[in-house]
């Protein structure tokens, strides 16, 4: 008998951390590699944040906070929450975690039981299956459609719900389609979960900064406030913020579900850091003027990658309205062969020979949960993506 536990045997490493690391690692070895891997902005957290990160430090604020986040950053969020979404939470329906990661996990692991399903949209974040999976429940994978840009439909939505249907997780804009639903796209939906009183809804806002061109993010809560008492609105500095490593994430929803991740919490990591919760405090009360300036960067690069991708025989992807990802479907090239006559079986071996022949990182689509395509991430300098971009041309056009 296994050592392990049968639950990790129900899930995988991060494919999207391994092959970051496998591009660090090619790059530290010397090879002239291009990450287009990374789930991170490439900008340095803005320096008031970093100031207000030292001055806690200074200050001696570095001792354990409550276990959910101190009354502070609680406020902020909840101010945040009115400003930014007209949502109206107070402090005790509040909870701060270490990072989005550990607010999906203990919402998880707070109400599945065995047999619970999660509805989870394809292509999706390739942590929700694996944590549902962790807390015991069943990930029930329903495929969007390109045609539909990657975005659910009530229809599709409504086929794949069972009495067993616990949450639905919903994400916009997407990691890794960068899909943002607007208002109208979004109620069809709700008004598919208004009818069904016992399913929640778990919504990932975690890209709501970085939305582009005249796409106006919405989250579920706010679309039908019929369903506030059934939601859990969750975010975080990370993306935003430019905070990925500063570990801090925070939820809205009904006081019981998060008083019940409380409990998770305080009986594995406690307060999340110290330090970042004063520096998030900055984040979101602070100066914000470096968001807009982040967002342009962002949107700018979205223009080239998409471009030039789009303009190469074969490929396929939508215009992404926000996030830093676009996803490129590679249908047309599954069957072909390398120069070296490795057949291309799957986007998992377009992804292995794109980077073994032109040392360009990129995510395969089974990761996400829908093949064959891959995911960009344009987290990195125009001239790094130009330079990618030609050579992704290059791989495709080597393809026989
Ligand atoms: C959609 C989505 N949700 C949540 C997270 C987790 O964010 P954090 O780094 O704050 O844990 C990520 C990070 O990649 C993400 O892409």
């Amino acid at each position: 008998m296994s050592f392990l536990s049968k639950n990790l045997s129900r899930i995988k490493q991060s494919p999207t951390m391994e092959i970051t690391a496998r591009a660090q690692e090619l790059k530290a070895n010397g090879l002239n590699i291009i990450s287009l891997s990374v789930g991170e902005p490439d900008f340095d957290t803005p320096q008031n944040i970093k100031e207000a990160g030292i001055a806690a430090i200074n200050q001696g604020k570095t001792k354990y906070t409550a276990v959910d986040g101190m009354p502070e950053l609680k406020e902020a969020i909840c101010n945040k929450f009115q400003k930014d979404n007209g949502l109206t939470y107070s402090k005790d329906q509040v909870i701060v975690s270490t990072g989005g990661k550990q607010v999906l996990f203990n919402a998880l692991l707070a109400t599945l039981n065995a047999g619970d399903e999660v509805v989870i949209p394809a292509p999706y974040w390739v942590s929700y299956p694996d944590m549902v999976k962790l807390s015991n429940g069943e990930p029930v994978v329903v495929e969007t459609k390109l045609s539909n840009n990657y975005k659910l439909t009530a229809r599709e939505l409504e086929t794949v719900i069972t009495p067993k249907t616990k949450w639905l997780i919903f994400n916009s804009p997407s990691n890794p389609t960068g899909a943002g639903y607007d208002w109208n796209e979004l109620k069809e939906l709700t008004d598919v979960l208004i009818r069904h009183p016992n399913i929640w809804i778990m919504s990932d806002d975690m890209y709501e900064h970085l939305a582009y061109d005249d796409f106006e993010f919405c989250t579920p809560a706010q679309v039908e406030p019929k369903l506030l008492n059934r939601t859990l609105t969750t975010n975080g500095v990370s993306k935003g913020h430019a905070m990925t490593g500063w570990r801090i994430g925070y939820a809205a929803g009904p006081v019981e579900l998060i008083n019940a991740m409380r409990i998770i919490q305080s009986q594995s990591t406690s307060n999340p850091n110290t330090i970042a919760q004063w520096a998030a405090v900055e984040a979101l009360n602070g100066n914000q003027a470096y968001l807009n300036i982040n967002k342009n960067k962002f949107q700018e690069r979205r223009d080239v990658v998409l471009d030039m991708l789009n303009s190469i025989d074969g490929l396929e992807c939508p215009k992404p309205q926000g996030a830093f990802y676009i996803y490129v479907s590679i249908a047309k090239f599954i069957g072909r062969t390398t120069k070296e006559n490795i057949q291309i079986k799957n986007d998992e071996d377009f992804a292995t020979e794109l980077l073994n022949s032109e040392g360009v990182a990129v995510v395969f689509g089974a990761a996400f949960g829908l093949s064959p395509a891959f995911r960009v991430s344009y987290a990195t300098s125009k001239t790094e993506l130009i330079e990618a971009c030609n050579r992704i041309k290059r791989f495709c056009s080597s393809l026989n």
